[in-house]
């Protein structure tokens, strides 16, 4: 073996002088070195509201999630702030749906009620609301539909806006359109400012990728599209340059941060993202995501904790500032035991 001598050590990385397990020898040094560390006020629970009192509607399909009435959800909401969570991002369920998404914007709508129920009960949450149509229309898409069928982008945006609104109106903190039609940002933003809410902020779902992986959302939400599917509004899959034009209009739009959508399996485009805008960037680790993980764990195939803490930090490692994670509520307390 080469003696480690001035010449070898002038080329650099040459073994035996330089040995990378001597910084992994330890747990100690392990977390000395560490390069990426979660924080719990960086996840953001996503969280389903449904009318009613003491309503539990556990969700096949997501394990661990539940549709709770707005009673329940800021006990669970207080839990999870309690652990340290960022905040939350409320979708509403409900049953009452047309075609043009009408109980969206309810003054009493179910959204409207959970957020105004967790500004009550858990006033420090950062309340996040997803703003889109899909959950209320009768045909399940994200927009309003064109007699030929079509998704129409510019008059839905109106009514998109209107959901932003009634959401502030409520006391949201944060609104997140995830329609992905054109101009929404623009539309949300003027029609906040009109109604006063300059200090309401924008989370965009910029880079949302029309995914697979939203499959056991869609049981959640109930709000799987009755024809057709989202590709002619949602990303495609194979995009990456596209990405970051999405992400430059939001912000010249108004955005206040970008999302990217799903996460664990759009790493590069997560980093490409961290690489064209200083705002702050969240990315979902989507529902499908998150499942398989979950029933791979209940079959005894993964460790759940370890394989979960792994993709989230991954996630985090590829340059999310804010990890959104149907695991948020564990994770932050995984991330407080493992803490000394
Ligand atoms: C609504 C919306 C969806 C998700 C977030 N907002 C579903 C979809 O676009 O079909 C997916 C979230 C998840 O899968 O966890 N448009």
């Amino acid at each position: 073996m080469a003696p480690h001598t001035a010449e070898t050590a002038a080329l650099g990385g040459i073994f035996p002088g330089t040995r990378h397990r001597r910084l992994r020898r330890t747990e100690g040094i392990r977390r000395l070195v560490r390069e990426t560390s979660l924080r719990p006020s960086q996840l953001v629970l996503p969280m389903f509201a449904v009318a009613g009192t003491g309503v539990r509607q556990p969700v096949d399909a997501l394990p661990g999630v539940s549709r709770l009435s707005p009673d329940l959800l800021v006990e669970e909401a207080r839990a999870a702030h309690d652990a340290g969570i960022g905040g939350v991002l409320l979708f509403g369920v409900t049953d009452q749906k047309d075609a043009v998404a009408t109980s969206a914007y309810a003054e009493d709508g179910v959204v409207q009620q959970a957020v105004r129920a967790l500004k009550a009960g858990v006033p420090d949450l950062v309340v996040i609301t997803d703003v889109c149509l899909c959950a209320y229309t009768d045909h399940g898409h994200c927009g309003l539909i064109d007699a030929g069928g079509e998704v129409d982008n510019d008059p839905s945006l109106a009514v998109i806006a209107r959901v932003a609104v009634s959401h502030a109106d409520a006391g949201a903190d944060i609104v997140a359109p995830s329609d992905m039609m054109d101009g929404r940002v623009a539309a949300i933003r003027e029609g906040l400012d009109e109604a006063g809410h300059e200090a309401t902020a924008i989370m965009a779902y910029s880079a949302k990728y029309a995914s697979a992986f939203y499959g056991p959302f869609r049981e959640a939400a109930g709000s799987a599209p009755g024809h057709g599917d989202r590709r002619g509004y949602q990303m495609d899959p194979a995009n990456l340059r596209e990405a970051v034009r999405e992400v430059q209009a939001d912000e010249a739009e108004g955005a206040d941060m970008v999302m990217v959508k799903p996460a664990a399996t759009y790493m590069d485009v997560i980093r490409e993202v961290r690489g064209v805008t200083d705002l702050p960037l969240a990315a979902y680790h989507v529902s499908g995501e998150y499942s398989m993980i979950k029933a791979a764990a209940e079959r005894g195939w993964l460790d759940e904790r370890t394989a979960m803490m792994e993709t989230l930090t991954a996630i985090a490692r590829a340059g999310a500032d804010i990890v959104i994670t149907y695991a948020a509520a564990d994770a932050a307390r995984w991330i407080r035991e493992d803490a000394r």
